[in-house]
């Protein structure tokens, strides 16, 4: 993975433009507004209907992103940082005067499947409708089932401040028909049930590529060998899913479905970030659900099925050589005693709060890059979403930048001593202390 230039979505460029505005003169027939309806009756749609189109939404995270903190459910109002300005989520209650209440079927599916508004207006690809447009007729109608069914909440609508031209919604048209395919997702005859159940879920709802996968210029993700080698979102990295990872043991198909099921593999760690409520839309899922996750997951990293004994070895291994520091780095050792081995060190005594899987199995300290190092010392762990698993509270107050970076240089020492030394550590904790996470890298 080439060293990110954003850390941002980039789902449109500067230099793309002229070839998308040239593209957009000659591109969709649909202008059109779908005319409005009244709110369809509470009891129109059986429990069974509604139950799962509430699996669907919480497949597809609707709430994550249509929810401010501790704000309504699917109220909207979530910003989206972009290279280009702030963009909001919308109301997707079914009140009808600022919600999708006066959305009739057709309208809603034009916008899962189209990414274009009940008014004719074009969405913008932060709402993954690239990802949603493989959704089947059936789950979709069972999702507008279950938005419709909801408490409509009135909110008022947070203008995006986009700047000139990106402010100018019926330019996705062109970026529609250049990287849009709305295809419904077709199985695969060659594969398994499991697999395509996973392919169905992964590729389409739970848009696992949105994050996984890194973009071109023009904010488009990209296939190929490209799908799922690791990208940035939100100040964070999202680790290559791909023959790319950079796990020090390698993933097994056991391993990422307790990681998915979970939120924590004993082999890996726990999910926190960004990726912390997408296993909380999971943990609502069927098990079989989440198994064919895992199981289309494993094929993309061609990992095994269960931890082989040489795995569990390995890792043993390594957890007994990072228990003893042996690097000369000073600084960072103090640091690590005074605030961190309580937790992370095997000192033998077992308290709740302790960290359950051991730094040197953790991805993060193994990646090319050190943001979600950073990212859980500044901000702590919160794993809510995971029972029985401490949290780790956040040092940005007491720590300052060259503090995080003498603490992050020796963790990559001492738990990842196989990998070289980050650079420019102290400047990349600056930038992801900035609360719209700095837009570019430090290094080229
Ligand atoms: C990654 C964040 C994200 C996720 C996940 C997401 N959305 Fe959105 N959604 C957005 C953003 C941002 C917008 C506004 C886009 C714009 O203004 O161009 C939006 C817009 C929409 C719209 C258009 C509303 C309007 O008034 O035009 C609908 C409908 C919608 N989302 C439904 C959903 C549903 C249903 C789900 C879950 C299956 C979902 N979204 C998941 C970010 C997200
Ligand atoms: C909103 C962005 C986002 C989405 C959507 C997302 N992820 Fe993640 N994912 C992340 C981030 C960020 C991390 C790193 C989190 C951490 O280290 O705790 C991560 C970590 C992971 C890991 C652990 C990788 C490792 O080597 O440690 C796996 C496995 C994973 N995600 C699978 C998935 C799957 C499967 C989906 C779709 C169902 C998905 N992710 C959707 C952002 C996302
Ligand atoms: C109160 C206990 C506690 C303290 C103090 C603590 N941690 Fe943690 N830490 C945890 C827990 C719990 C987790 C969640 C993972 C787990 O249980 O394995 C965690 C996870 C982590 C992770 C992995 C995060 C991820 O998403 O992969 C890193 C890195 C980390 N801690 C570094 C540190 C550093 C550096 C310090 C000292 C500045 C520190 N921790 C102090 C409890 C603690």
């Amino acid at each position: 993975m080439k060293p990110p230039r954003s850390t941002k979505r980039r789902w449109l460029a500067a230099a793309a433009f002229t070839t998308i505005a040239g593209t957009a003169a000659m591109a969709w027939p649909w202008k059109g507004a779908i005319a409005p309806v009244s709110r369809p009756a509470a009891n129109l749609y059986s429990a069974e209907t509604i139950e799962r189109g509430r699996l669907v939404a919480a497949a597809g995270d609707c709430a994550a992103c249509h929810t401010t903190e501790g704000g309504v459910t699917n109220a909207g109002g979530r910003g989206f940082e972009t290279p280009f300005g702030t963009l909001y989520s919308t109301n997707i209650t079914p009140d009808e005067a600022t919600g999708i209440g006066q959305w009739s079927y057709a309208a809603f599916e034009r916008a899962m499947r189209h990414g274009i508004s009940r008014d004719g207006s074009h969405l913008y690809p932060a709402f993954p409708y690239t990802a949603f447009a493989k959704t089947s007729d059936a789950d979709l109608q069972a999702l507008y089932a279950y938005l419709m069914a909801q408490p409509p909440v009135s909110t008022e609508k947070k203008a995006n401040a986009l700047t000139f031209p990106f402010s100018v919604r019926s330019l996705m048209a062109g970026w529609n028909t250049l990287y849009h395919d709305a295809t419904p997702f077709q199985p695969d005859p060659m594969q398994s049930e499991l697999y395509n159940r996973g392919a169905y879920l992964a590729e389409g709802l739970g848009h696992c590529s949105a994050c996984h996968s890194p973009r071109n210029a023009m904010g488009a993700e990209k296939s190929g060998e490209a799908y799922f080698a690791g990208a940035f979102v939100d100040g964070w990295e999202a680790p290559p899913l791909n023959t790319l990872s950079r796990a020090p043991i390698p993933w097994s198909e056991t391993s990422l479905y307790d990681y998915l099921r979970h939120g924590e593999s004993e082999l890996h760690g726990v999910a926190s970030g960004p990726m912390a409520p997408v296993v909380a839309g999971l943990a609502e899922l069927p098990e079989y659900d989440v198994r064919a996750i895992a199981h289309y997951v494993a094929a993309q990293m061609q990992a095994p099925t269960a931890n082989s004994d040489t795995a569990v070895a390995d890792a043993t291994q390594r957890v007994t050589s990072a228990a003893v520091s042996s690097t000369e780095m000073e600084a960072g050792e103090r640091l690590f005693e005074g605030a961190c081995a309580a937790c992370h060190a095997d000192s033998g005594v077992p308290t709740f709060s302790r960290a359950s899987t051991n730094l040197a199995l953790n991805t993060n300290l193994h990646s090319d890059h050190p943001d979600n190092v950073i990212q859980s010392i500044l901000g702590g762990v919160h794993a809510e979403h995971v029972p029985g698993i401490g949290s780790m509270p956040g040092f940005a107050d007491s720590f300052s930048n060259t503090q995080v970076a003498d603490l992050t240089t020796y963790l990559r020492a001492r738990f990842a001593p196989d990998k070289a030394p980050w650079q420019q550590v102290k400047q990349r904790s600056a930038d992801l202390r900035q609360p719209h996470h700095n837009n570019s890298h430090s290094s080229p």
